[in-house]
Parts: C-alpha cells; sequence; structure tokens
C-alpha cells in the first residue's frame, strides 16, 4: 500500500527519490508525488498514474539535496492528482507525506475549515500540513516541536515524513502503526516505508518505534518520544541487498520467488535442525522446554495466505507434538472479543509484519495477557515488533503480491516447532531424526519439482480456459488445496474453490461435469486409496482431473499428473504447495495477466 521516500544529504534528491519510489511500486498504489527545495521554494509534482509517468513529469533542471516523496493507495478521497501527496499548507512551506489512516480527520478538517483554512484535497493528509504551520505559527519551536504538538491532536495511524521549506536542513519523520525506517549513509540520510526504498545506498538502518520522532539531517539523526523524552537507537544491518530486489532473468518477480524457494528453505533450516538430539532449535522463541511443555494449545493466527500457513502449521503440530492447535484468521479473530487461554501458545504469521488486522489481533492478546510469538519475514516490522519474539521467516525480499516462498518458509518452520514441541513430549529421537532428515531433503526435492516447469505450464495451458476449478485435498492436504485456489484466483482472475475430498459427495459433486476441472491432491499416505476413489467419483460424474502426487497412480486415471518427489508423510503438503504455485502462475501467464501486481490487490494490507 502507500509507499514513503525522502532523503537529505549530498547528491541531487529528484533521481533517489524516484529510484526510491519505483522500488516501493510492488507494493500498490494508485497516484504518486514528490516535493523538493529549490531555490527557496517547494517544487511539487505529482500524478494520478505511475512512477514512471511522474518521472516524465519532473523538470530535469531542478537541482535539490533534499525532498520527500510518496506512492498514495486511496483512503480519503479518490485516487487523483489533488488527493496525491505530498499535501502543503496555504502558505506551501511545508510539506507531508503520510502513510496510514489519521481517524478523527474529519473533526480536525472542520476545525480548520472553520478557522479560515481553505481545504484543497479531500485526505486526512492535507489536515497535517495545515495543522503543523498552525502550531509553527502561534507555538513556534522547532518543525520537531510542532509535529509532536500537532501529532498529539491526532487519532489514527500514521508514518509520516515532514519538510519545511525554511528549514531545508532538516527532515522530521514520526511513526505510530505505520513503518518508518531511516537509512544511514555518508554525510546523507535516506527515509522509507519500507527497506526497499534505500537498500540500494545503505544496509545500515534505524526503525522507528510507535510513538517516536525523529529529526534527520544529513551528518545524523536524534529521536525523541511524542512527550519529549529523547530516545537512543541501534542501528541494524539489513539482510537484504539491492541484487535481491532485481528481477535478473526472470520476466516477473512471482517466477523469480518461486524459483527461489530452494535456496530461501535452506536459509530458513540453517542452524535450525539439530541431529544430536533429532530437534529443530528455535532460539528467537525464548521458551525453554519446561515452557514449551506448559503449552497447552497452539493457535495459528495470520490473513489469507499466512492463514493457510497456519492451517498446514496447525495440522503439523497437532499431528507432531500431538497438542491440539488451529488456525483462524487475524481478521476475524481482533473482531470476535476472543477467549485468551494463557496456557494457549499463539502465533501470528505475516509475510509483511504490516498486516493490520495481523497486528491488531497481536495487540488484542496481548491486551489479555495470551503469550504470542511472531512467524514474520521483514525484521523490523510492526508485527515483529509488536511480538517481541518469535521465528524469522528468512525468505528473503518478497515482491510479487502473491506469496510463495514466504509460505513455504511458514510452513518449515511451523514443522520446525512440531518437532520441537514434540521431543520436548512423546516424539522418540528416531520419529525426530526422521523428520530432521525430511526437512533436509525439502530443498533439493522442490528443486526437482521447478525442474518440471515446462510440463506443468504445459497442464496448464490445457486447462487455461476453465471459467471454474475445484482444488480437493483432505487432512494434511487440505490447506495446500485452499492456497492452491487462492493463488489461483488472485491471479489467474479463475474462480476457484477448495473442498475437502470427505466433503464433495455432500454437496459439491453436484457441480461436477465437463467444464469442471479439478485438482486433487493425492499424497502417498494411509489416505491414498481414499484419494483415488475421489478420483474415480470425479471421473464417473465425466470431470476432468489434474491429479498432484507424490504417489503411483493406476495408469490413466487422471486427465494430467504432476508428480512431486516423496517425504515423509507429514512434510508431503510442503511439496504438494510448489507445483500448485507453478499451475497458477502458468494459467495466468497464459490468459496475459499482470501476474506481479494482480487487479484491486496490495502486497500488504495496511488498512481496515
Ligand atoms: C496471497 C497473499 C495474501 C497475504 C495476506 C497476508 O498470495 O499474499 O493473502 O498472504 O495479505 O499478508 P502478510 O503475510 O504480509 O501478513
Amino acid at each position: 500500500m502507500c509507499g514513503i521516500v525522502g532523503y537529505i544529504g549530498r547528491r541531487e534528491a529528484m533521481p533517489v527519490l524516484l529510484e526510491g519510489l519505483h522500488r516501493l511500486e510492488y507494493r500498490g498504489y494508485d497516484s504518486a508525488g514528490i516535493a523538493v527545495v529549490y531555490r527557496g521554494k517547494l517544487q511539487v509534482t505529482k500524478t494520478a498514474g505511475r512512477v514512471q509517468d511522474l518521472r516524465d513529469r519532473v523538470n530535469d533542471k531542478i537541482k535539490s539535496n533534499v525532498g520527500v516523496g510518496h506512492t498514495r493507495w486511496a483512503t480519503h478521497g479518490e485516487p487523483n492528482e489533488i488527493n496525491a501527496h505530498p499535501h502543503l499548507d496555504a502558505e506551501g512551506h511545508i510539506a507531508v507525506v503520510h502513510n496510514g489512516i489519521i481517524e478523527n480527520a474529519e473533526q480536525l478538517r472542520a476545525q480548520l475549515t472553520t478557522a479560515g483554512v481553505n481545504l484543497v484535497s479531500d485526505t486526512d493528509t492535507e489536515a497535517l500540513a495545515h495543522l503543523i504551520a498552525g502550531e509553527l505559527r502561534t507555538g513556534g519551536g522547532s518543525l520537531e516541536d510542532a509535529v509532536c504538538r500537532t501529532l498529539s491532536r491526532v487519532e489514527g495511524t500514521y508514518g509520516l515524513l515532514v519538510i519545511d521549506v525554511r528549514h531545508p536542513d532538516e527532515l522530521v519523520v514520526a511513526r505510530n502503526g505505520s513503518p518508518i525506517v531511516l537509512g544511514l549513509g555518508e554525510s546523507e540520510m535516506f527515509v522509507a516505508s519500507d527497506v526497499a526504498a534505500l537498500v540500494r545506498h545503505t544496509q545500515q538502518v534505524v526503525y522507528l518505534d510507535d510513538g517516536e520522532v525523529a529529526t534527520v539531517r544529513a551528518n545524523g539523526y536524534q529521536t525523541r518520544t511524542l512527550d519529549n523524552q529523547r530516545t537512543s537507537k541501534e542501528p541494524t544491518t539489513v539482510e537484504a541487498d539491492d541484487g535481491d530486489y532485481e528481477l535478473g532473468a526472470y520476466e516477473d518477480y512471482m517466477r523469480k520467488e518461486i524459483h527461489e524457494q530452494p535456496e530461501a528453505l535452506r536459509r530458513v533450516l540453517r542452524g535450525r535442525l539439530e541431529d544430536r538430539f533429532a530437534t529443530a532449535r528455535l532460539g528467537g522463541i525464548n521458551l525453554d522446554p519446561r515452557e514449551l511443555r506448559s503449552v497447552r494449545r497452539v493457535k495459528f493466527l495470520g490473513c489469507g495466505s499466512a492463514y493457510y500457513a497456519g492451517q498446514m502449521g496447525a495440522v503439523l503440530v497437532e499431528e507432531l507434538a500431538r497438542v491440539p492447535a488451529d488456525a483462524e484468521p487475524a481478521s476475524e479473530f481482533r473482531y470476535r472479543n476472543p477467549v485468551v487461554d494463557p496456557d494457549t501458545l499463539y502465533i501470528a504469521i505475516s509475510q509483511s509484519g504490516e498486516t493490520l488486522d495481523t497486528l491488531m489481533a497481536v495487540q488484542e492478546l496481548k491486551r489479555k495477557g495470551g503469550q504470542v510469538l511472531g512467524a514474520v519475514n521483514v525484521v523490523g516490522s510492526a508485527i515483529a515488533r509488536e511480538c517481541g519474539r518469535g521465528v524469522f521467516l528468512h525468505a528473503g525480499p518478497e515482491i510479487a503480491v502473491a506469496s510463495t516462498k514466504a509460505l513455504t518458509n511458514m510452513a518449515a518452520s511451523f514443522a520446525l516447532l512440531g518437532v520441537l514441541l514434540g521431543r520436548v513430549r512423546d516424539m522418540s529421537a528416531a520419529e525426530g531424526a526422521r523428520l530432521v532428515d525430511g526437512l533436509r531433503a525439502l530443498p533439493g526435492q522442490i528443486e526437482q519439482i521447478l525442474a518440471q516447469e515446462d510440463n506443468i505450464a504445459t497442464i496448464a495451458g490445457q486447462f487455461a480456459g476453465a471459467d471454474h476449478m475445484f482444488y480437493i485435498g483432505r487432512v494434511r492436504a487440505w490447506p495446500v488445496a485452499r492456497e492452491g485456489a487462492q493463488k489461483l484466483k488472485e491471479i489467474s482472475y479463475v474462480h476457484a474453490e477448495a473442498y475437502q475430498a470427505s466433503e464433495l459427495k455432500h454437496g459439491p459433486l453436484a457441480l461436477i461435469d465437463a467444464s469442471m476441472p479439478s485438482v486433487v491432491l493425492v499424497p502417498d499416505d494411509e489416505l491414498f486409496a481414499k484419494n483415488i476413489s475421489t478420483i474415480e467419483q470425479i471421473k464417473a460424474r465425466g470431470g476432468p482431473v489434474i491429479a498432484v502426487t507424490s504417489g503411483d497412480l493406476p495408469a490413466d486415471l487422471a486427465d494430467a499428473v504432476i508428480k512431486v518427489p516423496h517425504n515423509t508423510p507429514e512434510l508431503d503438503p510442503i511439496l504438494l504447495t510448489i507445483p500448485l504455485q507453478m499451475f497458477a502462475y502458468h494459467t495466468a501467464a497464459k490468459l496475459g495477466r499482470d501476474i506481479d501486481k494482480p487487479r484491486n490487490l496490495a502486497k500488504s494490507v495496511t488498512v481496515e
């Protein structure tokens, strides 16, 4: 969703800001804008189009060393040039870019209008520009002071970046619920809402905390809380570098990220497989064996694919540790006044670490005394920081809207958790060793699946004309079916519905005919024969079947077969997920979709 960039230092700001905005495009946006200080004035350029359009519009003759930029995802007011950020005060001294939502915006806008201020946009952000200017006029002090006084009147969430043309040697930033990161350079500083915008220039970063404000100058920064307590921050080194954000030889990020899975998986397993005691090591969760044993229940919370990963996690934990486990969409959990049980371990799952629904679920859990761990990909993100402990996913930057490698690493992390919880209970060392070996085999096995891309692309081509598809799985493969259907829907726009194989005959079988292909998941486990009979039932009603299997199916049973290697049955679901990603990808490619940026979707959903 919205993105913020800022620069102050020795180079020309404009190219740095435009490049930063380009790096944030993957998050989804509908308009963009930029403001730099030039000859004592703010030079503002905006567009209701893409960053490339903004690039075409800016005046190359403008040379400046300080500026701010923004990509906007409309919340207050339609996506047009006027509503695009930056927003200015009446005199054009102050420019503000803002992520998040100001909840009392209507009230603040009304107060400004009563005071005679002419608001030109429909946005909540414009109110902030006028309020900051008013605070400077009436209360004096520094820009930072005026920002703090303004924010004390504001309810809502913000990542905020402010520039005052009369003080072009500083930028002021503030954070509450929407990320702000400072990038530290040599005689230059960068500001962004996502490290993607600044890793090209520096890997030394400082994440602001909620309620924190910073004044940033070319040669450094200082931070304080809104109520004027100075804070001190330790810089962090970002894991990713600029190359991780490049497409390289790939035509789009989704295909690149699908192919990065073996390496991403090796990273999430590195240092976490303990052969000597046939268990897993997850230092970040910070629970000793006694505490692990006292966990009575595990509940996974996440949204979309992260929720499906949580379902995979629940199956793994229940099976490996014999601890009751379930998953629930965080978006539902936060609204239903949940009973929070102190003996339950809650796991908040998120690639971005910014999904508002998941963040709110974590905050609700903490308010009610629940113990919550994060399973998060982005270090320094809001959910990682709110949880304070957990498992980092180490998938590397995920740019495509559709999640692939992060989901695989989520499921693998939950397998590690299952082994860890199992080994402090009744799981034998032999069983632990079988799972450790199985986990270690996964990256190589995924490479074997990726090598079948041509075959999967051909099968996708054969079925790309379908308007609807079923994804059928049972027990361990049920969350895999749900995730497979989700992938197809979001990037190809083909309607897909996941069903438990056991439920087919209770209703949906009525929909089966020659126009309704089914993807049936057939792991080589104790339910293999049952899944074969599911295929036979579908075939008997004329339904085409694509079988994805780790077993040996009778010849001619299905119309198309995708084979995955056999691991241990508990881990087979991780392997079954990969061909479904590739199938969705090649269906979308065949249909000519914008695969990395599917319509109506954003990479991280930071609003309600
Ligand atoms: C689907 C997808 C979304 C996300 C969901 C949660 O491919 O990417 O369903 O999984 O929006 O996002 P995170 O994991 O960032 O919290």
